[in-house]
């Protein structure tokens, strides 16, 4: 197994025990890397490592709420001192939250203030403590920049190394919003800002930092909810306004992951890759005749929005 492309790297991967993290700590792993999965839930992080040994890679876990400093600073150390070294950073965690869901009259502080310092604050505290560790790690073992092919044709000035990749999880969320989500829109669409800056600043390291913008993943939790409240004409429905005629599955965003922290993708940063089957790019006023036509077929259609006490446009 650690023959893949990313054989001889260290990656952490937050919120990596189930779910889109899970499945990246997975693939990562495939791909040769040795992967520390950071999770407040230990029973699953636990069996996710499990399930990567099984399959014959690497990996360990450390429990920890990202959003507190202390434990982004151990999730690096931690990573340094288990592995030698740390190439990649998937900034992935998050646990939804009571009491953030609402507009800004709606919100109460202390929720914002705490959905805030998951959804940013804890991508911006891993940033802090695990560049200084790439740069310190520098290019992964056996790394052969081969020429530079730039010279003769350009100036012939050499690219920085190849050093680190930092991978943050923003949402379709980020580029569009729903209505009476304050926290989570203004949360993913700053992940988008934080990208692109953290790109510029760590770009001359030889880090590159891009993220990705998933549209609705069925993950184990979105399944057990799919489960609970809605029904197959529901789930339909949500399939139908994806132009690939699908929502997505955890590995949908796992493999675009592992695609941003490989050699092949030296020359992206700063990205924003939707991976959302089209869903984003679509003129809505089409869609919603669709979906009109649809309802009207399958009147007893549920989704998870029937959840009594959801918050949306409608209640
Ligand atoms: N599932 C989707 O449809 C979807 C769509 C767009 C974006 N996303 C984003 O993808 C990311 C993962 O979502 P998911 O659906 O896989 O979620 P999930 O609930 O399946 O997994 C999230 C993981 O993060 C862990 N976690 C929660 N709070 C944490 C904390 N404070 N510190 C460390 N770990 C913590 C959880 O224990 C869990 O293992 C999130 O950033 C989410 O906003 C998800």
């Amino acid at each position: 197994m650690a023959a893949g492309n990313l054989a001889g790297k260290a990656a952490i991967v937050t919120g990596g025990a189930q779910g889109i993290g899970g499945a990246t700590a997975r693939r990562l792993a495939a791909a040769g890397a040795k992967v520390l999965i950071v999770d407040v839930d230990k029973e699953a992080a636990t069996a996710n490592v499990q399930t990567i040994a099984q399959a014959g890679g690497q990996a360990t876990y450390l429990i920890g709420d990202v959003a507190k400093e202390e434990n982004t600073k151990a999730m690096v150390e931690r990573a340094v001192n288990a592995f030698g070294r740390l190439d990649i950073v998937v900034q992935n965690a998050y646990g939804g939250g009571r009491n953030r869901a609402g507009s800004a009259v709606e919100v109460d502080p202390e929720a914002w203030r705490e959905g805030l310092d998951l959804l940013v604050g804890a991508l911006f505290l891993g940033a802090k403590y695990a560049v200084p560790a790439m740069v310190q790690s520098g290019p992964p073992p056996g790394y052969d920049p081969g020429p530079w092919q730039g010279a003769g044709l350009r100036h012939g000035t050499p690219p920085p190394r190849e050093v680190g990749r930092i991978v943050n999880v923003s949402s379709v969320h980020g580029l569009v919003q729903a209505p009476r989500s304050l926290v989570y829109e203004v949360g993913k669409c700053a992940v988008i800002g934080l990208t692109r800056q953290m790109a510029i600043d760590f770009g001359p390291q030889g880090i590159t930092v891009n993220a990705v913008a998933p549209g609705h993943i069925v993950t184990e939790g979105m399944e057990r909810m799919w489960q609970q409240t809605g029904n197959e004409e529901g789930f339909h429905l949500f399939e139908l306004h994806y132009p690939v005629r699908r929502t997505g599955v955890p590995d949908d965003i796992a493999h675009a992951i592992t695609f941003l922290c490989s050699p092949e993708a030296a020359f992206i940063t700063g990205v924003v890759l939707p991976v959302d089957g089209g869903m984003s790019i679509q003129l809505q006023e089409n869609v919603i005749m669709d979906v009109k036509d649809y309802i009207l077929q399958h009147p007893q259609l549920r989704t998870h929005f029937d959840r009594p006490g959801r918050n949306t446009a409608r209640s």
